[in-house]
């Protein structure tokens, strides 16, 4: 129940979730919740199984009332007690038009926090207990798609000055998070062929990890093949299997931020790394005008928010609309995932992808 304490906001609160309880998808809402916020109503109070105003509107698929608790300062990202999003409960309710309103919101306020320096990401971050009902961030890397609880989403600083474990086709870091995992094979195969599409061409990869999109794109045969690699464990791993002799082959050792000097212009890049931030991925986009060719192709690993379908088609568009800032246009190929049973995540702290479909991102200057 909510935590008021004036007796005529509490009053209101009750009002306001009562009445939302009748609302139809198409009720002219908005002057009523207006009264009733303009009343006290607490637009951040938690119901049942923790919903917000702004879940069991999207239950009922009103969007007008969407809108005003929006308006309010209520949460896009706000999830309940088990971790469901706003954009689930209009789903699960067949609310799709909703849903994508929701999922537009949630683009547009991220883009606009983007641009003022104030990323959702950083918010959470600054927390020092992260309330479960908070929203998660956006995190590129494997490890995580859950708010930072202090220790558990290694940074990237710490993450390579930390050893690695190999084993059974797989990189775990030494607090057991998937760095890189076999299931992703299929995935880096089609990775592979979107960026070397022919043969003779200039690819650059940004993280090793099991190279298996280095496997492939050998495979298809580049004039030049250039891979950054920034853990020294990784590195010398690489250097084990020969990967230093291979054909066309330029390993750059260190951080992509500290050999951006070295880079040319490429034909086709891909980029996933280990302990970064979307802010870091975005600031890779950055360099993009640079390092890409005109009518190069650029993809990079999609594990963006990667367990929850409503934060990962938010952290879609924002990625969409952020590489269009650089004048990119996107396009996601949809790939069928497996389902990635018990057994993939044995002895890993927490699975970091669980979503049936894999949107796999294909960038280019010019439309397409
Ligand atoms: C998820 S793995 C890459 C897996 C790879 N795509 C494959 O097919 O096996 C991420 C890799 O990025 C490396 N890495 C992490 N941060 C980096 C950075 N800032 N610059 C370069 N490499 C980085 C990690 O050490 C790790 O080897």
């Amino acid at each position: 129940m909510a935590q008021e304490t004036a007796p005529e906001a509490q009053g209101a609160s009750a009002e306001l979730v009562a009445y939302i309880s009748t609302l139809a998808p198409e009720t002219d809402s908005a002057s009523t919740i207006r009264s009733l916020l303009a009343a006290g109503a607490d637009v951040h109070a938690r119901w049942e199984s923790g919903a917000t105003a702004l879940h069991l509107a999207a239950a009922r698929g009103n969007q007008q009332a969407v809108t005003e608790f929006l308006r309010a300062g209520a949460q896009w990202n706000a999830i309940d007690d088990v971790s469901k999003s706003v954009g689930e409960y209009a789903r699960e309710n067949g609310h799709e038009e909703l849903y994508a309103f929701l999922v537009d919101e949630g683009v547009r306020t991220e883009f606009l926090l983007m641009a003022l320096g104030a990323s959702a990401t950083d918010a959470y971050e600054e927390e020092e207990e992260v309330d479960e009902a908070e929203a998660p961030e956006l995190v590129q890397d494997a490890a995580d798609s859950k708010p930072a609880q202090a220790s558990a989403h290694p940074s990237n600083a710490d993450y390579l000055f930390r050893p690695l474990t190999f084993s059974e086709g797989r990189i775990l870091d030494a607090d057991k998070n998937g760095v890189m995992m076999g299931w992703e094979a299929p995935l880096m195969e089609r990775h592979a062929a979107v960026i070397a599409p022919t043969p003779g061409l200039s690819v650059l990869n940004v993280g090793f990890g099991l190279g298996l999109i280095d496997t492939e794109l050998q495979f298809l045969k580049p004039a030049k093949h250039t891979i950054i690699e920034a853990h020294p464990d990784v590195y010398a791993q690489m250097l084990r299997e020969g990967w230093d002799k291979k054909p066309g082959v330029r390993i750059l050792f260190g951080r992509w931020q500290d050999v951006l000097g070295d880079l040319e212009a490429y034909d086709g890049i891909f980029f996933d790394t280990f302990g970064e931030y979307y802010d870091d991925l975005k600031a890779f986009h950055e360099h993009l005008p640079n390092i890409l060719n005109q009518d190069g192709i650029y993809s990079f690993f999609n594990g963006l928010a990667g367990t929850n379908s409503f934060f990962h088609d938010v952290a879609c568009g924002l990625a969409e609309a952020d590489l269009r800032e650089m004048g990119l246009e996107t396009k996601y190929i949809e790939l069928v995932v497996d389902e990635l049973g018990n057994e993939t995540w044995r002895g890993v702290r927490r699975p970091y992808y669980s979503l049936p479909i894999y949107r796999l991102p294909v960038c280019k200057f010019e439309e397409f």
